[in-house]
Order: structure tokens, then C-alpha cells, then sequence
């Protein structure tokens, strides 16, 4: 993945447990260069083994890891640059829901070798919808539900989400109801 995820790792770590509790995480994935580079594409394996490396050196499990990541990507991306892509990705949540692979599209113009995921929206009713979730990548529902929390901040909105279907249980793709 970009480096902007793992730099997004980064700032979420410094900012909740400080510098050292990041450079034992970095060492422990086996990153040597302290500079990550937002625009470089990085081996997915790299972020794995820094969620891999966060969960034992803080006592998480990778699930509340993941949440918590997902939830600070929606502030992050924000404060790197992106602010005006959210803005454009829509101005209520359905309509920013229903608007994710655009952004992922925009983005892709600035990184080529992007693999973004792919959402769509089912079932829409004034005050809920689902969201089938569907990556080439496996182990990042939970993110999805930080990234929900973290959408329902950015619109005001007090959410429930609750994950309907597993791609990991074999019932076809992640799914997830989220009202409001
Ligand atoms: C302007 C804001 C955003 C930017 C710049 C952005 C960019 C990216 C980038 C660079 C990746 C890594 C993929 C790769 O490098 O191949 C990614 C992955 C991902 N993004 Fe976004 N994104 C944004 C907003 C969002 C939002 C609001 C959601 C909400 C659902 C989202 C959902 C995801 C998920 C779930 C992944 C994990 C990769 C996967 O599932 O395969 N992104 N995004």
C-alpha cells in the first residue's frame, strides 16, 4: 500500500503513545528507514507486519487496532491534503457512502498503482443502508467499521454499524449495516 497508510499508522501511534512506542513498532516490522514516503507504493506485507507489530507492543488486539486506524484515516487524510477530495466525495454521509469509488478513483490520478477497494450501497432507507465491502485483501473489515465511526463523526451523525455478512466466514462479501 501507499505510503500514506503507513504514515497514517505513524501519526496514530506518536500521537497516542509517543515517539519510542513508534520506533518499537517500526523496528519490530523490520522498517529501518524512519522516513516514509506518502507517494511510494510499499509491499502490503509492510503494513501488515506494523499492525502485526503495533498489536504486541501496545497489548492490542490487531481488530481494535484496525478500528482505531480507520477511524483516525478519516482526520488524517483531511490534515495530509485530501481535505477538498472529501469534500467532494459527497456533502451527506448516503451520498458520500454511495461516492467511495470515485474518491478512490481521484486518488488513483496521484497514485498510479493504487489496488483501492470497492464499495456499494444496498437497501438505502431514510436512516440506514447497507455497505458491501469488497478488496483484494483480506483482515480489513474492522477498518471499515473505524472508518464508518470516524464518517459518522465527519456528518454529525450518531451511527450503528454492525457487520452482517463475513467474507471470512465464506458468506460472500463483507457487509455491514450501518444506521443513523
Ligand atoms: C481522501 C481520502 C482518502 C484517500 C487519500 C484514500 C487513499 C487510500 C490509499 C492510498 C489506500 C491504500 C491502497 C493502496 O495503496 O493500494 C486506501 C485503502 C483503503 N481505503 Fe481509502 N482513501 C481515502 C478515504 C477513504 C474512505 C473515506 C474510506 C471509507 C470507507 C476508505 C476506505 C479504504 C479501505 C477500506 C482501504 C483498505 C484497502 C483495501 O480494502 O484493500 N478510504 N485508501
Amino acid at each position: 500500500m501507499y505510503g500514506l497508510v503507513n504514515k497514517a499508522i505513524q501519526d496514530m501511534v506518536i500521537k497516542g503513545h509517543g515517539e519510542e512506542a513508534w520506533k518499537g513498532i517500526r523496528m519490530e516490522a523490520g522498517l529501518d528507514d524512519e522516513r516514509i514516503v506518502s507517494l511510494k507504493n510499499y509491499p502490503d506485507s509492510l503494513t501488515f507486519k506494523l499492525v502485526g507489530a503495533a498489536c504486541h507492543q501496545l497489548g492490542a488486539e490487531a481488530n481494535d487496532i484496525l478500528e482505531a486506524f480507520g477511524e483516525h484515516w478519516v482526520l488524517y487524510t483531511a490534515e495530509e491534503g485530501y481535505a477538498d477530495m472529501l469534500e467532494f466525495t459527497g456533502s451527506t454521509l448516503p451520498e458520500f457512502l454511495n461516492n467511495l469509488d470515485l474518491l478512490h478513483l481521484r486518488v488513483k490520478n496521484l497514485m498510479p498503482e493504487l489496488s483501492p477497494p470497492q464499495f456499494t450501497c444496498e437497501n438505502e432507507t431514510e436512516n440506514s443502508l447497507e455497505l458491501i465491502y469488497q478488496s483484494k485483501r483480506d483482515g480489513l473489515a474492522p477498518m471499515v467499521v473505524g472508518l464508518l465511526n470516524g464518517l459518522g463523526k465527519r456528518f454529525k451523525k450518531e451511527l450503528q454499524v454492525e457487520q452482517i455478512a463475513h467474507k471470512a466466514d465464506g458468506q460472500g462479501p463483507d457487509r455491514f449495516l450501518v444506521k443513523w
